[in-house]
């Protein structure tokens, strides 16, 4: 049997940044300055920040009370917490099921910025052509080679088992004790290096001022989706994550300091990218997905004097945040697989990552030479990214919150926010509000946009 001994996260400060790290992902770093710069600057910025507490907050808090009062997996925890929860854990399957899906593409990702840190360090990323042409050639030869995305996905699965293996405290807790860290001292190093270029105060003034002109319903929707996306929101990680969080962690706080850090984060990465690509003229087309972090900033450093440091730190910034992003979501699997099918972590641990390693190496080659492979018309690749953003994970958080907001008894929600009436809640009221009518609509909105 696995759950002999509740397993917790032996610290507050551990179980902060073990939840930070979950949170902090490409998401931040290369997702977000994209949004902004197709949003209208601050203008997104600013409805960011609103879906972030107004939506992203109490739906933490659902995921948070939910996990917390269940003890258990993600499937678990719905039937545990209601009596009707037996009908309801289809939410938690689809959450793990999506959980599992993210793995194996966010594992190549993941592989990419390692393959980019490496590169980086051997000096071959600059060996070339130091424009837009030399270092998009380096990014279809990295990522669309095949065997070498393949070795650094698979790099990334072993090292997940290794870390996993060492359990919740002794494996999650300490990476992210040391990793975390250190991604704030490197992201503010950057913001530092960012403010001495040549032309730092029109980059800020692109990303602090806002134009609304550019704001649709369309921009709303991203905004919101960014949000659930950032914060890990509908992915079984926070409830898995909170079943390990003791009986008196201040729920509300937790939300507000995680919420608050990933919002930090992703701030930071604007005061870093926008000053760099205005200085260097290499705004538009260039900013756009993968070609921003893989293209462009490596044209910014090899501008830069020292370029090459600079180029290894960035990249294992990168790869530290994905890095504690992929342990968090393959927790979500490993721990259902230990309450589900009673197995040892161990056994858990080896159950999740083998196929891992099979299935990331398939979506690996998927990008390159495996792209004939189509599923409905898409690499195996885009298919899953797909799936997982656009479909899977709105419903299962439009099923987390009817649940928590509807099914689940109301006690549910105050007596987690209050430590069981020993801490004030004033958030208890307005995010049941939020968590039984606004979030649901809104998710669906996103949905319905989606398609
Ligand atoms: N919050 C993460 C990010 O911003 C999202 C994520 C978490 C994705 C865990 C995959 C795994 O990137």
């Amino acid at each position: 049997m696995s759950s002999e001994k509740k397993v917790q996260f032996r610290s507050k400060l551990g179980l902060i940044a073990a939840t930070v790290g979950s949170a902090v992902g490409l998401g931040n770093i290369w997702r977000f300055p994209a949004e902004v710069q197709a949003g209208g600057g601050a203008a997104f910025l600013v409805i960011y920040v609103i879906c972030v507490l107004l939506l992203g907050i109490p739906v933490m808090l659902a995921e948070f009370s939910l996990g917390r009062a269940g003890g258990t997996d993600a499937i678990g925890a719905f039937s545990k917490v209601s009596p009707k929860g037996k009908q309801w854990s289809w939410v938690g399957g689809l959450s793990v099921l999506t959980a599992f899906l993210i793995l194996i593409f966010y594992v190549v990702v993941t592989g990419w910025t390692f393959e980019y840190t490496w590169q980086s360090l051997t000096g071959d990323l600059y060996a070339g052509g130091h424009d837009t042409a030399g270092f998009s050639g380096k990014m279809e030869q990295y990522i669309e080679s095949g065997t070498r995305p393949l070795v650094f996905s698979l790099v990334v699965v072993a090292l997940n088992l290794c870390i996993l293996l060492g359990g919740v405290t002794k494996g999650i807790e300490r990476l992210s004790n040391v990793l975390m860290p250190m991604l704030f001292v490197l992201l503010l190093v950057f913001c530092g290096v960012s403010m001495t270029l040549p032309k730092a105060t029109e980059g800020l003034e692109f990303f602090f001022r806002p134009d609304f002109s550019k704001v649709t319903p369309r921009v709303w929707l991203s905004a919101l989706g960014q949000a659930f996306f950032s914060l890990s929101l509908g992915m079984g990680i926070l409830i898995t994550y909170a079943s390990y969080y003791p009986r008196n962690t201040k729920l509300v706080r937790t939300a507000t300091t995680v919420s608050l850090l990933d919002m930090l984060v992703a701030v930071m990465m604007g005061v870093i990218i926008f000053p760099a690509v205005v200085s260097f003229g290499l705004t538009g087309e260039s900013l756009k997905g993968t070609a921003l972090v893989f293209v462009t900033l490596p044209e910014v450093f090899a501008q830069l004097p020292a370029g090459r440091v600079w180029s290894v730190l960035f990249f294992l910034l990168l790869s530290i945040a994905a890095l504690t992003s992929t342990v968090s979501i393959a927790e979500v699997t490993i721990r259902t697989l230990q309450d589900r099918l009673h197995l040892s972590r161990r056994a858990a641990c080896l159950w999740l990552m083998c196929p891992m390693f099979v299935l990331s190496g398939v979506c690996a080659m998927s990008v390159g030479p495996w792209s004939g492979y189509r599923i409905f018309g898409k690499t195996m690749f885009d298919f899953l990214n797909d799936i997982t953003a656009n479909w899977m994970l709105p419903i299962a958080s439009i099923g987390l919150c009817i649940f928590v907001g509807w099914v689940a008894p109301r006690t549910l929600l105050r007596d987690q926010l209050s430590n069981h009436g020993t801490l004030r809640s004033r958030l208890f009221r307005p995010s049941l509000f939020i968590i039984r009518y606004l979030a649901p609509v809104l998710i669906l909105l996103v949905l319905i946009g989606g398609l």
